[in-house]
């Protein structure tokens, strides 16, 4: 079963107990560590424990999230291997995973209600990579990285 992690700051802890529930309905392992509390916190140590889950293979995807959903993807993507894009529309969310083959979404909870923030997951999980001219570019993206 696929697993996916979820991780957040204080300010996107109900958006992501109310999507974890609803990608544990779409039939995946969810991970969700947390924060459980509103107390504030700092979004580049949630960002940065579940790329590593996802860098290490523990999940196969990770969905973060905090107020604008910038800081968070910025902490992520500094973990080798990761590649997490922010996004507000289903649309980048599809193409995100299609053409850049993203293994992290990042969401601004400040920024989209929840009726979106579920369709922008859906169309995350429900896209694949298209491989071919893009697998070229996302070689491109590594060979900077590595
Ligand atoms: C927290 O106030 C806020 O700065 C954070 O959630 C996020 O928006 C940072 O990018």
């Amino acid at each position: 079963m696929t697993r996916i992690v979820l991780s957040s700051d204080h300010a996107a802890i109900d958006l992501r107990q109310t999507l974890a529930k609803h990608i544990e309905a779409k039939g995946y392992e969810v991970s969700d560590i947390g924060p459980t509390t509103t107390e504030s916190t700092h979004y580049p140590k949630h960002g940065e424990a579940a790329a590593r889950q996802v860098a290490s293979g523990e999940a196969e995807l990770g969905i973060i999230l905090c107020g604008t959903g910038q800081g968070i993807m910025m902490a992520a993507n500094k973990v080798k291997g990761i590649r997490c894009g922010v996004c507000a529309d289903p649309f980048s969310a599809r193409m995100t995973r299609e053409h850049n083959n993203a293994n992290m979404l990042s969401i601004g909870a400040r920024v989209v209600g929840e009726s979106l923030a579920v369709e922008i997951v859906d169309a995350f999980l429900d896209a694949e990579f298209e491989g071919g001219r893009h697998a070229t570019r996302v070689d491109m993206i590594t060979a900077i990285e590595d």
